[in-house]
């Protein structure tokens, strides 16, 4: 598998590999995503091997505008035009109830279908060649980091993706808000760059809570983006304690600190993160990676403002913090 850069042929070829049934990871400005043809079966399937997936985890369908909606989704509320209208494109997934004639494949047999605009110019421009809807997963193995640079995608994905437009990095860096507008309140499955505040802001009414919610959204699982080395989250306060105790029982540590360095001991390596929650969530993807690299017997990640703006930052910390195996994730 070779990168391609983002020339208007490269994109030109990338759909028509997608047109034939193949896999093209792409750009959008969240993360990697992995593409296939969202109404072609066989090419759907392939995905889900890819990343070895389960086949009943539904998978995002992406357009290239907002009026594609009613190719995919039925009974398509008022809410979702005035969210499409002032958020797309853009990180913003919406749940819909689906159309009649969308894959079993695509929904993970659910009556509901997910839908996005991204924010990304190749990612537009490859929709825009290709004419339909690209179904789209993170590019990432099943449980894994999601991908925020091309090289990421090669590093995860090797030779099970056929061609991989190189877009640069993700501005974004965390996956969609996923607000469900299938049901009697509008819910958010999965906190992102939009806020739940902006969402209910802009619809004018409170959303439902998250809590007690478990639709079968795999970025909802407890152990889901998470890196190899076991990571541990502190609290702010405790974190020159934290790092003292680990290093004292002789075990290595890489810490993710908003501060600057405060240990020159030989087995802790320091990653300053940004104190503001854009910046770093941008980040967050890369630096896991990075220090999964080094073979540190603990990451140790100071937890952010307990803050609205930091709640996916939040989230996503949670869930790489969570020990792998227990929840039931298989990779
Ligand atoms: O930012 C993103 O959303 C990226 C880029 C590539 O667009 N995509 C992404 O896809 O994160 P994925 O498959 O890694 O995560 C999408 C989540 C999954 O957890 C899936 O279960 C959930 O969306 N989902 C998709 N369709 C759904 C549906 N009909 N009902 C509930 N959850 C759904
Ligand atoms: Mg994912």
């Amino acid at each position: 598998m070779e990168l391609h850069a983002s020339t208007h042929e490269d994109i030109v070829h990338a759909a028509n590999i997608v047109r034939r049934g193949g896999l093209v990871a792409f750009p959008t400005e969240t993360v990697y995503g992995l593409g296939a043809d969202a109404s072609n079966g066989q090419a759907v399937t392939r995905i889900f091997a890819a990343k070895g997936r389960p086949a009943d985890h539904p998978l995002i369908v992406h357009l290239s505008a907002a009026d594609e909606m009613a190719r995919w989704a039925r009974d398509i509320p008022d809410a979702a035009w005035v969210l499409a209208e002032r958020l797309w494109p853009g990180p913003l997934t919406l749940i819909l109830k689906r159309a009649t004639g969308v894959l079993d494949a695509v929904t993970g047999g659910q009556d509901t279908i997910g839908l996005r605009v991204p924010d990304h110019p190749v990612a537009l421009a490859l929709l825009k060649a290709f004419g339909g809807g690209i179904a789209a997963p993170s590019a990432n193995r099943f449980g894994r980091v999601s991908p925020t640079c091309a090289a990421h995608v090669r590093a995860e994905l090797g030779h099970a993706v056929d061609y991989v437009i190189d877009g640069g990095s993700c501005q974004v860096g965390l996956e969609s808000t996923i607000l469900d507008l299938s049901g009697s309140l509008p819910r958010v499955l999965r906190p992102g760059a939009v806020t739940a505040d902006l969402l209910a802001r802009i619809l004018g009414k409170p959303l439902g809570s998250r809590a007690g919610n478990q639709p079968r959204v795999s970025g909802s699982m407890a152990s889901h983006y998470a890196p190899d080395t076991p990571l541990r989250l502190i609290q702010a306060h405790a974190i020159e304690t934290a790092v003292q105790s680990f290093l004292i029982i002789g075990q290595s540590i890489a810490v993710l600190s908003m501060r600057q360095l405060v240990s020159h001991h030989p087995d802790c390596r320091w990653i300053t993160m940004p104190d503001n929650p854009r910046e770093y969530g941008q980040l967050l993807y890369a630096r896991l990676r990075e220090v999964d690299t080094w073979g540190c017997r603990w990451i140790l990640v100071e937890q952010p403002p307990a803050l609205a703006e930091w709640e996916a930052v939040h989230d996503r910390l949670k869930r790489s913090a969570s020990v792998r195996g227990v929840e039931g994730i298989a990779s």
